[in-house]
């Protein structure tokens, strides 16, 4: 039983295969404390830890020091304004304006499934169990419901929180953090992942210090600036060793993660919605669903941490059947073309890459409406046959006549001022009546709120995909939200916007793969700015960043890779000079590095080198022979370029560990020095390896020059030599496998 209830000593013990986590409840008035969250161990009655005996206060008994036990009592979910100043995970106030709550435990149950949230994405899966704990402050007439959820398979824990207005009058919510817990701190680091447009999830690692710490999103979306994801590292834990916790955000709008340090040199740490642009108006007998933090512990430092999200994330989170399926290869005509397309040159592209194995063209940004450039059209979604003449099932049958899939891309979120839509429903766009709103990208966000405009979305949308044989949808959105007015919500709702706008996304995208189970969906937010396990339960994958150079995106998809597998990263060969940075690599090593991802183009593949053109099908069938070990492997990462300036070398190994891939990339290439020692990762000590490299000139691999046989323990302890290369950016991938 992962989840067990000891009720003499009111104790609950959650394990899963290599972690536990233990709650438990003082006496009457029961608060619910937490005892301890790491490595599995065998005992539950571990209450000690709690030092209450340290405490003065014991809550059946007197009542004179009880401040002393609210600030320093390890609480599952600390409320505001009875004393704990550590930070609050649930802060309500009342219609009477107080804001104090105070939570006791009713009951508890467990149940052997994992319940859906309604309207919000989430783990999924069989072999679950649940607990879930019913806490309650019975003078402002609010209980909060805590869950737990385990799977037998995952070294994960999944929080969230339900509140209910069991009152007669309506409270508003303020902050509805859906993990919170405490521990010692014996000396960790605190990782983000930080970034900004084209330069998105870099890592960024500090010392905890006394005080609140703390990373937010107010952009109504979880943004390219911060990530809602936090792990705390004990010093000196590093990819392979070392005590890592993590909480993940199943969440795409403003977030909170923060960790305090208290004077005991304890650490609360914390996620969820709240802060700035939240206040949720619950009225009476009604509950707030608030969305799920992933937990995870590990003993085998960051890359255990990688692990589990991404297995965890394949198996229980994903649901398209493309994980599990090889992704068609596109081409698309963004960074090729920009605006300035029509059928004939997208046709062209088509049959130039048809020709490479590329699977599938993709036409972006402009084709409806009168878009020419980026200040028009947006929420015209009818196509601009002066563009794509004869119509969009002409061009997509000619595309399909190639033997190519064909894709579409669209921006359903948004509206220009200059377009038809605007000019006949300016009340759509949102913003405060009679004030006028901030552009972005000289447009306006849709107030996704309300169901007539999400139902003219959806009807748009799905009139273009039944137009035509459309097979994959990009979902972009490239502006954050502003002028929070909604006409849909009274006054003191208006603090409602944000999460009822990424409820109308949910709403809609559950909507799109419904109807259309068989589309691949790639979400898209100005490159990687809606990058998170919120946009994954609906689309395997995710446009990671719109900066292609193969070298910025060592860091960006290092980042990336920290917490999600490569499968859902999107990632293609663009041209050179690279169109973010001006920079010139090797297409062979953009090659390299797009296979760390969904790997595809976006070119002008009738326009470039005539020798990057023949590296093509060499690349595809380097797609083809790796692919699956790179989406389906277990993630090493053996060195950072971001920490060493140098290089960067990760590798991908089969579960069974009869097989790895290994790239590397020189990024600088220095004088003097001894070839590269790199310790593999992930092989089985006892078999034995060869190794093979991919050679792009031949499409075909060769020997290494490294012979022989080795095992794996060799391989790992006393490493291989990566052979020289001549100059920056060059790439290479070996092939190891088992004899
Ligand atoms: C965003 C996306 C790009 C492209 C453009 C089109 O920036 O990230 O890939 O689709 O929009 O306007």
């Amino acid at each position: 039983m992962p989840i067990s209830y000891f009720d003499k000593q009111k104790i609950f013990k959650l394990d899963t295969p290599h972690t536990s986590y233990i709650i438990g409840l003082t006496d009457k008035p029961a608060f619910v404390g937490h005892i301890y969250y790491g490595a599995r161990i065998s005992d539950a009655d571990v209450s000690y830890l709690l030092r209450t005996e340290e405490m003065p206060y014991v809550p059946s008994q007197n009542d004179r020091d009880k401040l002393l036990f609210m600030d320093t009592y390890p609480m599952e979910l600390p409320t505001h304004g009875t004393g704990d100043f550590r930070g609050t995970a649930l802060k309500v106030r009342t219609e009477a304006g107080h804001e104090v709550l105070e939570l006791h435990y009713v009951s508890h149950e467990i149940l052997e499934e994992k319940p859906k949230l309604k309207g919000l994405p989430a783990t999924w899966g069989k072999e679950a169990q649940t607990l879930k704990i019913l806490t309650e402050d019975k003078y402002c007439g609010v209980q909060a419901e805590l869950s737990y959820s385990v799977f037998a398979d995952s070294d994960a824990i999944m929080r969230s929180v339900r509140i209910l207005n069991t009152g007669k009058a309506p409270v508003y919510l303020e902050q509805v953090y859906s993990a919170s817990f405490d521990m010692d701190d014996t000396g960790f680091d605190l990782i983000t992942l930080h970034g900004a447009w084209a330069r998105e999830r870099h890592i960024s690692r500090n010392a905890v210090n006394y005080g609140f710490q703390g990373l937010s999103s107010c952009r109504g979306e979880s943004s390219h600036q911060h990530h809602p994801f936090m792990a705390f590292a004990a010093k000196g834990a590093d990819q392979t060793k070392g005590e890592v916790y993590g909480l993940h955000f199943v969440y795409s709008g403003n977030f909170c993660g923060s960790v305090y340090k208290n004077q005991f040199d304890q650490l609360r740490v914390m996620m969820g919605i709240g802060g700035e642009n939240f206040c949720w108006k619950l009225e009476a007998g009604a509950d707030f669903q608030a969305p799920e933090v992933v937990l995870t512990y590990t003993v085998e430092g960051l890359g255990g941490m990688s692990r589990i999200y991404h297995d965890l994330y394949r198996q229980h989170l994903i649901r398209s059947p493309y994980l599990k399926k090889k992704r068609p290869i596109l081409i698309n005509n963004w960074e090729a073309t920009y605006f300035d397309f029509d059928e004939k040159k997208l046709l062209a592209i088509a049959k130039e890459a048809s020709k490479s194995g590329i699977e599938m063209l993709v036409m972006d940004d402009g084709w409806f409406g009168e878009r020419n450039d980026d200040t028009t059209a947006l929420g015209d979604w009818f196509v601009n046959e002066k563009k794509i003449h004869g119509g969009l099932k002409k061009l997509v049958d000619g595309v399909n006549a190639l033997g190519m899939k064909f894709g579409i891309w669209f921006e359903p979120e948004m509206i220009s001022p200059d377009s038809d839509l605007y000019r006949a429903h300016p009340d759509w766009a949102i913003a405060v009546p009679g004030r006028r709103a901030v552009r972005g990208r000289d447009q306006y966000v849709l107030d996704l709120s309300r169901k007539e405009i999400r139902d003219y979305v959806f009807e748009r949308v799905s009139a273009i995909l039944d137009s035509a044989n459309i097979e994959y949808v990009k979902w972009d959105m490239n502006r954050q939200l502003t002028d929070l007015g909604s006409l849909n919500l009274p006054a003191d709702q208006q603090g409602e916007l944000s999460h009822r706008y990424v409820l109308g996304v949910y709403e809609l995208q559950e909507k799109l793969i419904r109807r259309y189970p068989k589309l691949l969906l790639e979400n898209c937010s100005g490159g990687g700015a809606r990058f998170d396990p919120g946009m994954l339960y609906y689309s395997p994958q995710i446009w990671c960043s719109d900066d292609t150079d193969a070298i910025e995106r060592l860091m960006i998809q290092e980042g990336t890779a920290l917490i999600y597998p490569l499968s859902t990263m999107g990632a293609h060969v663009s041209d050179c000079p690279n169109h973010a940075v001006g920079r010139v690599t090797p297409f062979e090593t953009r090659g390299y590095v797009a296979l760390a991802g969904t790997f595809g183009y976006e070119l002008d593949v009738t326009r470039i080198p005539e020798a990057d053109r023949e590296m093509i099908p060499k690349q595809v069938a380097m797609y083809h022979k790796y692919h699956n070990l790179v989406a389906d492997g277990d993630y090493y990462r053996i060195a950072s370029y971001a920490e060493n300036h140098i290089y960067d070398c990760y590798m991908t190994v089969k579960k069974d560990k009869s097989e790895a891939l290994l790239t590397f990339i020189q990024v600088m290439a220095q004088p003097q020095v001894h070839t590269k020692k790199i310790r593999l990762q992930g092989l089985d000590p006892e078999k034995r390896y060869k190794i093979k490299r991919f050679n792009m000139e031949t499409g075909k691999e060769e020997a290494y020059s490294l012979k022989g046989t080795y095992h794996g323990d060799t391989l790992m302890q006393a490493g291989i030599l990566i052979d020289k290369m001549w100059g920056d950016f060059k790439g290479m991938l070996l092939h190891i496998t088992e004899v």
